[in-house]
């Protein structure tokens, strides 16, 4: 029986890929997307995925707006825009929106379908953690409702990304990651958290991007510098590309690779298949005062708290696994939108 599911989102590049990933996975049935400020504004990140699910067919899956900013802390705005573009999808414009979110705001779009799925229901959320902290607050009993919570977020054992020690999904609402590390603290299923620690270990480069499109029947070219790495056939193929590039550029100039970590793609990916990873069962707080630490994830490998571990923390990965798991799932999605919109 395929897997009922919501996927929290902040739509920027590699949200994308989780979107089409999780769209391309009979494993996985799509009971909603959910949006949340964070790699770019709100409106950006639903019309960005608004667009994803037009393009992808499956305008079935119920959009639903959230929060336009953290629990407390001042919005992120466009200070995150520089890794995925302006809008939160690189190069890409904006195609054509047909998916309008239902009136059921995202929290409330949670709770209900965890209620509805009566602990059957998986929460895959790739972005701040303020729709998820709204929905605990609002439902109590959501981590006995929800069968899994997975997270993209963190940074364990391993630099942050948006502070030397802060991952950027915890450091954008770490009240909100607070919350929920708390609230879902003695649920039967402990929430499965991928950090930097092991989605820094799978790259998409060069020859996985030029495979992706490949299965739509487009021959593109990445290529450090290029105006364009070709002319692909369909929307989707192209809003991936055009993305992507954008997000190669800033991969160079960040990281010195010409591709794109996946952090959103692996864990929708984890979610399906939990033995692409190790993990160590941990108590995790969130630092939310600190004016150099705030939004790191404090773990207690030694035990001193003395108190349960609330989280499953991914320490490693299968990277080969991941990698085709990632270009495989996506590669099919681009072929479909190829054969959905064959003159697009
Ligand atoms: O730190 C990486 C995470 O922050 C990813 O989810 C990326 O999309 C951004 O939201
Ligand atoms: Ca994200």
């Amino acid at each position: 029986m395929p897997l009922p599911a919501i996927l929290d989102v902040d739509t920027g590049v590699d949200d994308a890929l989780a979107i089409v990933f999780a769209s391309a996975s009979p494993e996985l049935e799509l009971r909603g997307i959910t949006c949340v400020a964070g790699n770019t504004e709100l409106p950006d990140v639903v019309d960005n995925t608004s667009a994803l699910l037009t393009m992808l067919g499956r305008t079935d899956v119920p959009l639903a707006v959230g929060a336009v900013r953290p629990l407390l802390r001042a919005p992120v705005g466009r200070d995150n825009a520089i890794r995925h573009g302006g809008h939160g999808r690189g190069y890409a414009g904006l195609p054509p929106t047909g998916a309008k979110p239902i009136a059921a705001d995202a929290s409330q779009l949670i709770i209900d379908e965890a209620r509805a799925c009566d602990g059957e229901l998986t929460l895959i959320a790739t972005g701040p953690l303020t729709n998820v902290a709204i929905a605990a607050r609002r439902e109590p009993r959501l981590p006995e409702l929800v069968r899994q919570l997975v997270v993209m977020g963190g940074a364990f054992r391993c630099p942050g990304n948006i502070t030397p020690v802060a991952e950027f999904n915890i450091q954008a609402d770490a009240e909100a990651a607070k919350i929920v590390f708390d609230a879902f603290r003695g649920c039967p299923r402990r929430p499965l958290v991928l950090g930097l620690d092991v989605t820094y270990q799978v790259r998409l480069e060069s020859s996985s991007i030029e495979e992706i499109a490949s299965r739509a029947g487009d021959a593109i070219t990445v290529a450090p510098g290029s105006e364009a790495w070709g002319a692909p056939g369909t929307p989707l193929v192209a809003y991936l590309v055009d993305a992507l590039r954008y997000y190669a550029d800033w991969h160079l100039d960040a990281y010195g690779f010409y591709g794109s970590f996946m952090h959103d793609p692996l864990t929708v990916a984890v979610a399906l298949d939990p033995t692409l990873v190790t993990t160590s069962a941990v108590a995790v707080d969130v630092e939310c005062r600190g004016e150099l630490t705030t939004g790191q994830t404090v773990v207690d490998w030694d035990g001193v708290w003395d108190i349960e571990p609330n989280v499953d923390v991914a320490l490693g990965i299968d990277t080969r696994r991941a990698l085709e798991q990632v270009v495989e799932r996506v590669g099919a999605a681009t072929a479909h939108a190829a054969a959905v919109h064959p003159d697009a």
